[in-house]
């Protein structure tokens, strides 16, 4: 079978998650579980990105060490991920030897394999802080499209920009204009790749349209060298001499996160990490024995679309990306995500007043998976009362309830319909493709049309009234509850894993798998409680002008 690898997309660690980084990042998590369950090798890692400016800037304000700053977020993340149920296989980060390590393995090899190349350019310089001002610090217009931008990218048209394109530059420290200053760097030349990227795109198949858009977008208007060193002290050293004032680009280094990371995964666990990444000697193409999958959000499309492969290229006999799941945006109650402003909802902060599987289902349901999205409490707090709690969680407790009731506890004796026998072989079937296809909303959607279906099957057989005209096939009727309740169990686990985890224990059943089971009769029921609580409506005004408090109090 194909081993699978994923690789979630390294959230900065200068500041808390917002739940719409999280959307961008929980369909991986989706993948190694469905993965998993059905019996593939996964490889599922990511960390948090520790490096970049902000994190130097933000650490210094504060008079701690970057490190120490990086970390504190470090650690809320591995929290909040461990709340919401991830499973990577590792989680680190990128200030770690490790880590170091393999970026400067690549980056020489890059080098002698002549991808990289030495050149003095112009840069800004601030003389007001006295220091070359990284990519994102230099602020001024966007000479694609006269929007405000920031050095690296315009976030309006997407153009990938150096900090020497925009007119009117600023420092975005002390707000000075900068000045441009010679210094020597190292570059990727991307335009030496042009061809072999363009070919890539052309014959990859599996990437979200707006990857693919974006992508070629950039290919035709012709692919830039862009520098792969900076005028920084955070940061991964430069492995050559004459280079002891510089660090390698933040995003060459944190997209190498993902090998550098297999490689500690396999260290740590004796696991290889040459199966999900080495391939086939002497044939041309992609080992057709390893699926690579990368989530992130749209924003970072071009740095898995066509720096890493470049990376890749360049290292050589590495597995490139072979789907890109780049999610759109998540907006708030019509407006845009802003940290600046507090306009946001933080993911430790709903986290504690809410159930991890009302957060998963409705990043899945309603997340920005092909189009922009908004998130509204409205939205989150009736999908959690009508669909979780009323379609899942009804059919649920009040079959199992039933069983309690009526068969002392234990599974009646019964015969699985032609019709659910058929109904659930076709689930796994359609769900699995879309699960793999990245089509996480359609997945979910088609299981819960099935829901709604055993719900009416429910309503229509009325076990209650069967009870007592025919105790046997009332039997009948709840033994198939039975068997869509324990099999809706490993059809949703990759999506809400927490309340399939306790329907796995009402049910003794084992570990999630992809092909239908049943449960056989005279089985015991224990332990049987409601999976979700009602989220009273009044929440929803209560929650809003907590939101609307946060942003006012933030000033
Ligand atoms: N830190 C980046 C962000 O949050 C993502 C980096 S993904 C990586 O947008 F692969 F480059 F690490
Ligand atoms: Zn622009």
């Amino acid at each position: 079978m194909t081993n699978i690898f994923i690789g979630g997309a390294w959230p900065y660690a200068n500041g808390s998650l917002h739940l719409g980084r999280l959307a961008s990042i929980l369909p991986g998590d989706i993948l190694a579980r469905y993965y998993r369950a059905k019996g593939a090798q996964v490889l599922y890692v990511s960390g948090s990105d520790c490096h970049g400016t902000p994190v130097a800037v933000q650490a210094a304000k504060e008079g701690v060490t970057p490190g120490e700053f990086a970390g504190r977020y470090h650690a809320e993340f591995v929290d909040c991920f461990s709340k919401l149920g991830f499973t990577y296989d590792l989680y680190t980060r990128t200030d770690q030897p490790a880590h170091h390590t393999v970026v400067r393995e690549l980056f020489l090899k890059l080098r002698d394999n002549g991808y990289l190349y030495k050149k003095t350019t112009l840069q800004c310089y601030c003389e007001r802080d006295q220091r070359f001002l990284p990519d994102r610090y230099v602020e001024g217009t966007c000479p694609n499209c006269g929007q405000p931008a920031r050095g690296d990218q315009c976030d309006y048209c997407s153009a990938l920009l150096d900090p020497s394109d925009l007119l009117e530059r600023v420092c975005k420290i002390c707000g000075t204009p900068p000045v441009l200053r010679p210094t020597e760097h190292y570059y990727l030349a991307l335009s030496n790749y042009q061809s072999k990227l363009a070919h890539y795109v052309d014959t990859t198949s599996g990437w979200r349209e707006n990857a693919v858009r974006l992508t070629r977008r950039y290919l035709q208007e012709g692919l830039q060298d862009r520098a792969a060193t900076r005028d920084l002290d955070w940061g991964v050293d430069v492995p050559v001499e004459g280079f002891s004032d510089k660090k390698i680009y933040v995003w060459i280094e944190a997209v190498s996160g993902y090998l550098s990371a297999s490689k500690q995964w396999a260290t740590e666990t004796g696991g290889r990490w040459e199966d999900f990444w080495l391939e086939n000697p002497g044939n041309g193409s992609q080992n057709p024995d390893i699926r690579a999958y990368y989530v992130h959000g749209k924003d970072n499309v071009p740095f898995h679309s066509l720096i890493w492969p470049a990376i890749l290229f360049g290292a050589g006999g590495l597995h490139l990306p072979d789907q890109l799941l780049a999610c759109e945006y998540m907006t708030l109650e019509g407006q845009k995500f802003s940290t600046s402003r507090n306009w946001a909802i933080w993911v430790p902060d709903i986290l504690s007043r809410y159930q991890p599987d009302s957060v998963r289902y409705f990043l899945v349901a309603n997340g920005p998976e092909k189009r922009d999205t908004d998130f509204s409490w409205r939205e989150f707090i009736h999908s959690h009362n009508g669909e979780l709690l009323g379609a899942f969680g009804n059919f649920v407790n009040r079959s199992l309830a039933f069983v309690n009731k009526a068969f002392e506890g234990l599974v009646p004796e019964g015969v699985l319909e032609p019709q659910w026998d058929n109904n659930i072989k076709v689930l796994y079937t359609k769900a699995g493709e879309h699960i793999e296809a990245g089509q996480f909303k359609d997945a979910l959607e088609f299981i819960f049309s099935y829901i709604r279906q055993a719900n009416k099957y429910f309503d229509e057989q009325k076990p209650w009234i069967e009870l007592k005209v025919s105790p046997v096939s009332c039997g009948h009727t709840l033994y198939n509850c039975v068997q869509i309740i324990a099999n809706l169990a490993n059809l949703l686990s990759p999506f809400i894993p927490f309340s399939c985890d306790q329907i796995r224990s009402f049910l003794s059943l084992e570990e999630p798998c992809w092909h239908s089971i049943s449960v056989p009769a005279g089985r015991a029921i224990h332990g049987l409680k409601l999976l979700f609580d009602r989220i009273d409506v009044n929440r929803i005004e209560e929650e809003t002008a907590l939101l609307d408090k946060q942003i006012t109090g933030s000033h």
